[in-house]
């Protein structure tokens, strides 16, 4: 998206995580880049990070929401507690809820706009033992991703949802049943940018998937 001339924002509650973010960008492009720290997790935090946002660029027309962990493993679920069924609800689901209820209104009534959600394939199937929380949390976002869609079905603004059937993984750590984080990216920005599509749910299993979208913005 930086290198279609874009304004890009992106938000962490880590501050070290976006300069390195900066560290990885072309000094060409790196003016289009805004970081902010803020915490989407709760109403609050969500709405303070949005007033944030619109203050330093004014207007907002696409919204990625990717949130959640990259992998959670830590056992049976005789062997968890409650707070950590609470800490997975809240960093993949409770978090895309809470953001979702302040950036939406943001695009939902533009016809150049978009929303577009990140899911993955853990929600639908146990992926190793041990991972049954991640289950629990990824099907939770799938399924509110699923009632956004039907509860918002004349909306003018495209909204989307990517589920991911794969690992992600940097380039150098890709392995088999992996996509590169770079191509996973580039489809995404491709969806965001072509606008040709809306209500829908790309799923995406192969990287032949990804090049499709990448090219097409669709699957
Ligand atoms: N990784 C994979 O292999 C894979 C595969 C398929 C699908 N997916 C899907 O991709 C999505 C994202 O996962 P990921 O692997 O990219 O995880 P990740 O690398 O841990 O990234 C998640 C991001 O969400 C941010 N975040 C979480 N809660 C936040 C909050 N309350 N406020 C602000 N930022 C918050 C984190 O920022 P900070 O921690 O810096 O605040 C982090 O940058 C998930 O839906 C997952 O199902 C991932």
């Amino acid at each position: 998206m930086l290198s279609a001339g874009l304004q890009v924002a992106v938000i962490s509650r880590d501050g070290n995580r976006l300069e390195k973010l900066k560290g990885f960008i072309t000094p060409s492009h790196r003016a289009f880049l805004h970081t902010l720290v803020g915490d989407v997790g709760t109403e609050e935090g969500a709405e303070a990070a949005k007033t944030a946002l619109l203050k330093s660029v004014g207007k907002v027309t696409d919204v990625v929401s990717s949130l959640g962990f990259s992998w959670w493993q830590g056992g049976p679920p005789h062997t968890q507690t409650l707070q950590e069924l609470h800490r997975v609800f809240e960093t993949l689901v409770l978090s895309t809820f809470t953001s979702w209820k302040a950036f939406f209104p943001l695009v939902k009534d533009n016809s150049n706009g978009s929303y577009t959600f990140i899911t993955g394939g853990a929600g639908e199937r146990l992926l190793m033992p041990g991972t049954g929380f991640l289950t629990l949390g990824a099907a939770a976002a799938l399924a509110f991703c699923q009632v956004v869609r039907e509860e918002y079905p004349d909306i003018p603004c495209k909204l989307n949802e990517v589920k991911i059937n794969m690992g992600v993984a940097t380039p150098d750590r890709m392995g088999p049943g992996y996509v590169s984080q770079l191509e996973v990216g580039e489809a995404i920005a491709s969806v965001v940018e072509k606008r040709s599509i809306s209500h829908k749910v790309l799923c995406t299993n192969s990287p032949a998937d990804l090049k499709t979208m990448i090219l097409e913005g669709k699957l």
